[in-house]
């Protein structure tokens, strides 16, 4: 045992290092230092620096150590090198702390080259502390001047924000929020209301039932003292539900596996406190880690059926599960009561009043659990229990159903369609048998493109590519990759790329800044927009500040996202670093995205005909709510570095 002071950062760190094969010297940067400390932990040994309840507490701890010396909360220095360096993946590729520590300089390195951050920016970030904070100033600076509140002072006349098109099927529940702003009190009054249903005053939304298939059509009127709104919408009662994007909230990119019945209770009353209510956000959506992990006896991995014989033949599952597991013996409980019936951890003691609570002010719950025998962070899942976990979840009162495959490549052979389809068509016989509309996400991370037959094991929206995270890379990558998948995507069916990394994020008890910048978050916003990408925010929503609020509640950008026609943008010109983007909106005007995805400011000359627009147009300014005055056919605009500007563009000419 040897007692090493490590000065290789500008941290310093007094080790019980055994060294085997690892030397510590100045030039240790901290990824080695981490990787030292992982390496002289005894097997089933903690680190110090673990986080609770995770999995894996070597990489929580390498990530936390990050976190703590290279962001503050208040500091955003990029960090997109965290995302390639494989450190969230690595138990598949094997242990050789050398390949991750390589990994991650490599990743380092390479995001250093693209920003044009010198060579030896390295050494000076790890060497000297000044020059941690002269960078840290560099970024923060120059993105402290991106936060600009685009979206207007909402009116204080009455405006209803309640999507057109309302899908539900025969004989379920009906529970729709009615979203309205303007100064309070503004009465609500709905006409022709489809029989079996009515307007609930508590929670603000139309309930009821409805027996037969149809149209049906009624008017909403919202009236204060100042003056009135109306709409008239259609309630379509039929087979397919979710007609426009979902849009709500989910706890993991906040929370993570920290999540407690206290946050979600949180989330849905900070949704009305910041009025995000108003906008048509509904969802309040649990993801993983609100059940019990099962310990290596559960009677689940004892099942025999036709896939774990399968994959029995190919290797021992008990084996496989055994290596994908850290020390986390205390984690376990009790999974299923003596009927097989799913049971939830002690931090959501009873689902019911949960869900009841989240009904009683006009939104929607969801849930989630995995195909598997277990879920993404080893909590219990659905396998063999399928359609008994369905009826479960719509006791509970649930409303929408995140199905992750994660913990089901235990059982799948290979990756052929038909062995992804089998789970998800599995769990859709299941939801059919509810009396309760279930949305139905299928999360399996795009493979097998899924876009391409995902609505036929009745999924309503399906993930497109792995997880985001809150950097430039992530979002780009994922949100420019959905060209040419848009004809997959229409009402009920919708293309998700993933959550809104906007706000405090953080996957953990302590979420901190995204550290995307304003313009990223403006152009994440818009691009989700005009991709009728299902909307759900992934902060903390009892933190928001009033940049994000404003982010999340522009209603012109919303209505592009929730319009009733259900197209998906799709990409018209991409010419470096620009891209514009356009959709077609059900009154017969346009949604035009302008993204400049270089590092430095564009002035860019939109020629309305390059994308297919003859003729004269009018133009709004959507994050601004103005109209913008233009020659017609041309817009001349300046586009910020990672930034937008989303338009609309209406037939005919109108020079302000
Ligand atoms: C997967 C999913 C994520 C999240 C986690 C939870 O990684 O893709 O969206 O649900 O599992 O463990």
């Amino acid at each position: 045992m040897l007692i090493l002071l490590v000065i290789g950062c500008v941290y310093a760190f007094v080790l019980n290092a055994q060294q085997n094969d690892f030397k510590f010297s100045e030039k240790n940067t901290w990824f080695e230092t981490i990787l030292a400390i992982k390496k002289s932990e005894k097997p089933g040994e903690r680190p110090a620096l673990e986080k609770k309840n995770h999995p894996d507490p070597y990489r929580v701890a390498l990530w936390n150590f990050l976190r703590k010396n290279f962001n503050s909360e208040k500091d955003m220095l990029e960090m997109s090198w965290e995302e390639r360096d494989n450190i969230w993946n690595f138990e598949d590729k094997g242990f050789s702390y050398q390949q991750l520590g390589r990994n991650y300089l490599a990743a380092f390195q390479t995001s250093c080259k693209e920003r044009g951050v010198p060579a030896d920016y390295r050494q000076h970030t790890f060497n000297n502390p000044e020059d941690i904070q002269k960078i840290r100033r560099q970024y923060i600076t120059s993105r402290n001047k991106e936060y600009v509140i685009l979206t207007p002072p909402v009116s204080d006349t009455p405006r209803i924000n309640i999507p057109l098109l309302l899908g539900v099927r025969p004989n379920h529940p009906v529970l729709f929020k009615v979203p309205v702003t303007g100064r309070k009190p503004v009465g609500i009054k709905l006409l022709q209301v489809p029989k079996g249903c009515h307007y609930d005053e508590a929670s603000g939304s139309l309930v009821g039932v409805v027996a037969q298939k149809g149209d049906y059509k009624f008017t909403i009127i919202a009236e204060n003292a100042l003056g009135k709104d109306s709409v008239t919408v259609i309630l379509r009662v039929g087979d397919t539900i979710s007609l426009t994007p979902p849009m709500g909230w989910s706890s993991w990119s906040c929370f993570g596996s920290d999540v407690t019945e206290k946050d979600i209770r949180q989330a849905a009353d900070f949704i009305v406190k910041t009025g995000l209510i108003n906008y048509g956000w509904s969802y309040i959506n649990i993801d993983d880690c609100w059940m019990n992990r099962p310990s290596l006896n559960d009677p689940v991995f004892s099942i025999k059926d036709s896939l774990t014989t399968k994959f029995e033949a190919k290797e021992d599952l008990r084996k496989r599960l055994s290596r994908m597991r850290f020390n986390e013996s205390e984690l376990i409980g009790k999974v299923r009561d003596s009927a097989g019936n799913i049971l939830s951890n002690k931090d959501f003691p009873d689902m019911k009043r949960l869900t009841d609570y989240i009904h009683s002010i006009g939104l929607k719950a969801g849930i989630y659990t995995s195909p598997g025998h277990v879920t993404c962070q080893n909590y219990i899942g659905s396998y063999g229990h399928e359609l008994q976990d369905a009826i479960q979840f719509a006791k509970w009162g649930f409303d929408y159903l995140k199905y992750d495959w994660c913990g089901y490549s235990l059982l799948a052979a290979d990756r052929s369609v038909a062995n992804l389809k089998t789970p998800y068509q599995l769990m859709n016989n299941a939801l059919k048998q509810v009396q309760r509309d279930i949305v139905y996400s299928i999360c399996e991370y795009g493979w097998g493109d899924v876009w391409k037959w995902g609505a036929q094991v009745g999924g309503n929206l399906w993930r497109t590519t792995s997880d985001i995270r809150d950097t430039w890379a992530s979002i780009s990558e994922i949100g420019f990759s959905m060209h040419g998948k848009e004809a997959y995507a229409g009402p009920g069916r919708w293309n998700d790329p993933d959550q809104l990394v906007v706000g405090y994020v953080g996957w953990s008890k302590s979420p901190r800044p995204t550290y995307l910048s304003p313009n990223e978050q403006y152009t994440q916003m818009s691009l989700w927009a005009l991709l009728s990408a299902p909307l759900f925010i992934g902060a903390d929503l009892t933190r928001l500040d009033s940049f994000t609020v404003k982010l999340l509640s522009n209603a012109e950008v919303i209505a592009i996202n929730q319009d009733t026609l259900g197209y998906q943008g799709s990409r018209m010109l991409a010419k470096e670093p620009v891209q514009v983007w356009k959709k077609k909106l059900s009154d017969g005007s346009f949604a035009i995205g302008i993204f400049n995805t270089g590092d430095d400011p564009v002035l860019y000359d939109l020629y309305f005909k390059e994308i297919g627009l003859q003729g004269n147009w009018s133009v709004r300014d959507v994050w601004r709510q103005k109209d913008i005055k233009t020659s017609g056919s041309l817009l001349k605009q300046r586009i910020n570095r990672h930034g937008v500007l989303l338009l609309k563009l209406t037939p005919g000419q109108k020079i302000i």
